[in-house]
């Protein structure tokens, strides 16, 4: 952690922006680190420094033009953005006292100049910091992410009791936290990876009852042996093929969260093959249901509560894919995008 006594605001301040649109997964040469002067904060303005900030793969979707409200695409030249932690060095915001914490949406630079606004999604607000509630878990397991797997799980896949509940991505920041939530409430969880070392540490370390890696074993082979008689709830990260892979081994009734769909975020929507087996979702009654985090934000106090008891108690792991420094950053998404990571990717300032 950062004294903020010995903080001072910077001459400027180092970014991390798009220098092209990938062409498929991204390489190193679409970004570049920039520095723009600081020229000190206008009224209801204050300087952040980060220490930590988030890499999402959902990130990948923005690098592309388009036009979506939710995931607005980022220019040539423009300052990525994300979820990001840091203590207040310069404030002339009322409610932002120097050295507290703030939880803001100016990841992906050294420094944040925000303006504190009414509150909204993401809108900068202070958040207590202890001993258990590190400042890093408000991006992850007390965060976004957490708010992701828990409203996933319990408001938008209705887990209900006996459900057998199959989590993709299992070894992610969303994808280990739903697989942990859904143990800890008592259910049969199967869980897909991209590797052999992944299948283990899903099985091993975060609890779930049977893994398999879906690029060797494939994804029929892979579900029907983890579970012969079906399941009842997909908690859908990776869409595509994983998507129409569940569909055939869901039970009557049975329902998917779409939570994302990180299989198709490297290729245009023109280009994807698309989910062909729709039909088994009338045949079988189930639910296909997408959602945003943020539609359930009004929970996170219960969210919260759920996953801090957790955690505190050990009864939650949350491991975390760290690296230092901004410069690291543009690696560190590629790398979550191939599959290199465990647990949340975080860079560390
Ligand atoms: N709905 C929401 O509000 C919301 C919020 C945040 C994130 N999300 C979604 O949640 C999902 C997980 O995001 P995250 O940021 O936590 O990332 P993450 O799961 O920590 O990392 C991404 C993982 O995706 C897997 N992956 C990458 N390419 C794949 C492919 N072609 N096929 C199958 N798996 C692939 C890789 O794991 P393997 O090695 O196992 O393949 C990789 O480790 C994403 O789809 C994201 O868009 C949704």
């Amino acid at each position: 952690m950062t004294d903020p006594a010995t903080v001072t605001a910077p001459a400027a301040i180092r970014a991390c922006t798009l220098a092209r649109h990938p062409n498929g997964l991204p390489v190193a040469g679409d970004f570049a680190i920039v520095e723009t002067p600081y020229n000190g904060l206008a009224p209801n303005q204050l300087l952040v420094k980060n220490e930590w900030f988030s890499v999402e793969a959902v990130l990948r979707r923005r690098l592309d033009p388009g036009d979506s409200p939710y995931l607005a695409p980022f220019s040539i030249g423009d300052t990525l953005d994300g979820w990001a932690v840091g203590r207040v060095v310069e404030s002339r915001a009322a409610g932002f006292d120097v050295g507290s914490y703030v939880f803001h949406y100016h990841g992906w630079r050294d420094y944040g100049v925000l303006t504190a606004v009414e509150p909204s999604w993401t809108s900068p607000r202070v958040i207590p910091v202890d001993h258990v509630q590190k400042p890093e878990y408000f991006l992850g397991a007390l965060g976004p992410s957490g708010l992701t797997s828990w409203a996933g799980l319990l408001l938008v896949g209705q887990l209900a009791e006996n459900d057998v509940v199959y989590v993709s991505a299992a070894a992610g920041a969303i994808g280990g936290l739903a697989v942990q939530i859904a143990k800890l409430k008592g259910h049969r969880v199967v869980a897909s990876v991209g590797s052999d070392e992944k299948a283990a540490f899903v099985v091993d370390v975060l609890g779930a009852d049977a893994a398999f890696n879906y690029r060797t074993e494939g994804l029929t082979a892979g579900l029907a042996r983890v579970a012969p008689d079906g399941i009842d709830l997909y908690f859908d990260n990776v869409g595509g093929e994983h998507l129409a892979a569940a569909l055939e081994v869901l039970r009557p009734g049975g329902r998917v969260a779409l939570c994302g769909a990180v299989s198709t975020y490297n290729t245009a929507e023109a280009d994807q093959p698309g989910v062909k087996n729709l039909f088994k979702a009338i045949e079988q009654g189930l639910t296909l249901r997408g959602f945003l985090a943020r539609m359930y934000h009004d929970r996170l106090p219960d969210m919260r509560a759920d996953i801090s008891a957790w955690l505190a108690d050990g009864r939650l792991v949350y491991p975390e894919n760290v690296v230092e420094g901004l410069d690291e950053a543009p690696g560190a998404f590629i790398g979550m995008l191939e599959g290199r990571n465990i647990g949340k990717t975080l860079v560390h300032l």
